[in-house]
């Protein structure tokens, strides 16, 4: 990560953060790599490690047909010299859109897996199958959430990002925000924005943090009204939103994850849900490529 080479800290300025003086300064992480952006560097890096430590040939893992961490297991992958194994959720459509079709060309297997077998493929039933089809495999889960996942997103916050108040964060399986957890200062706050429609993801974030004992010293909460009726879901707003802030500030922010938590960040400072001074980092976690294939499909022009 070449930090000084990139522009990697961006403040916004919008006049509502002027009027309500709060400080939102984005730290850039879709700036990592062209392909490999975001949480998804984090997540995968120790993994990636692992399985080849541990000899592994073949990566297999889960996710739906626009899944970022689909496309970036793929790309990292093929740059570890490891093969991969793609089960995609549902259909494959074809033609392919653009994130399987990066995919493939970077030489990962996609198969389609029907929903109802989708639903317990972390079942040990279900992995000895898939270990059966495919042999040595080193499966990471949907999401790439597990322990490794974890361990590596405890390194986004550098050592400056601690001055920060408040760490602001976009949640869908739940490991980058246990990996904050597990990471930020005590007198940080982590707030989680859900991408997902629905309270359980509470008892998710507790049972990682059980599982991977973690035991955080910062205060944290987790909105969950901010999901635009649920998981790639949208509303005409939210897309508007989005286009304002690109042409605004130049930030490219995607409609699943970071477009979703910007807009509920604004609302909350809108409704002075922080005192004046306060300084939020917003955790850029990338997935822009889901543009395309978002456009595609919703006609959309982001
Ligand atoms: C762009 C983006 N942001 C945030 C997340 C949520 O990360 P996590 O599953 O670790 O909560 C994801 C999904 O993994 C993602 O693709």
């Amino acid at each position: 990560m070449k930090k000084h080479l990139l522009p990697f800290y961006q403040t916004l300025q919008l006049p509502l953060l002027g009027e309500k003086q709060i400080q939102v300064v984005v730290k850039r992480l879709d700036l990592l790599h062209p392909l490999i952006q975001g949480n998804k560097h984090y997540k995968l890096l120790h993994n990636i490690r692992a399985a080849k430590e541990r000899g592994y040939a073949k990566i297999l893992t889960f996710g739906g047909a626009f899944s970022n961490h689909i496309h970036a297991t793929a790309i990292s992958a093929a740059q570890n010299g490891l093969q991969s194994i793609g089960l995609i959720r549902g259909e494959i459509p074809r033609p392919l859109n653009p994130t399987l079709s990066d995919a493939e060309n970077q030489g990962m297997q996609l198969y389609p897996m029907p929903r109802t077998d989708y639903r317990g493929k972390q079942s040990p039933l279900v992995l000895e199958q898939l270990r059966l089809k495919f042999g040595e495999v080193y499966i990471i889960p949907e999401g790439g959430t597990n322990a490794l996942a974890i361990k590596g997103s405890r390194e986004i916050l550098d050592p400056e990002d601690k001055l920060m108040d408040v760490v602001a964060v976009p949640i869908g399986t739940g490991g980058t925000f246990a990996g904050l957890l597990a990471s930020a200062s005590t007198n940080q706050q982590v707030l989680g924005f859900s991408a997902l429609k629905g309270a359980f993801i509470h008892q998710e974030i507790s049972k990682l943090l059980e599982d991977q004992q973690i035991n955080p010293s910062c205060s944290w909460d987790i909105h969950t009204t901010y999901h635009f009726g649920g998981y790639g879901k949208f509303k005409p707003e939210l897309i508007a939103f989005i286009k304002e802030i690109k042409e605004t500030c130049g930030l490219p922010l995607e409609p699943l994850y970071t477009g979703k938590m910007l807009y509920g960040l604004m609302d909350l400072i809108r409704n002075d849900a922080f005192h004046k001074g306060t300084r939020i980092l917003l955790i850029h976690t990338g997935g822009l490529q889901g543009i395309r294939g978002f456009n595609q499909r919703f006609k959309t022009d982001l």
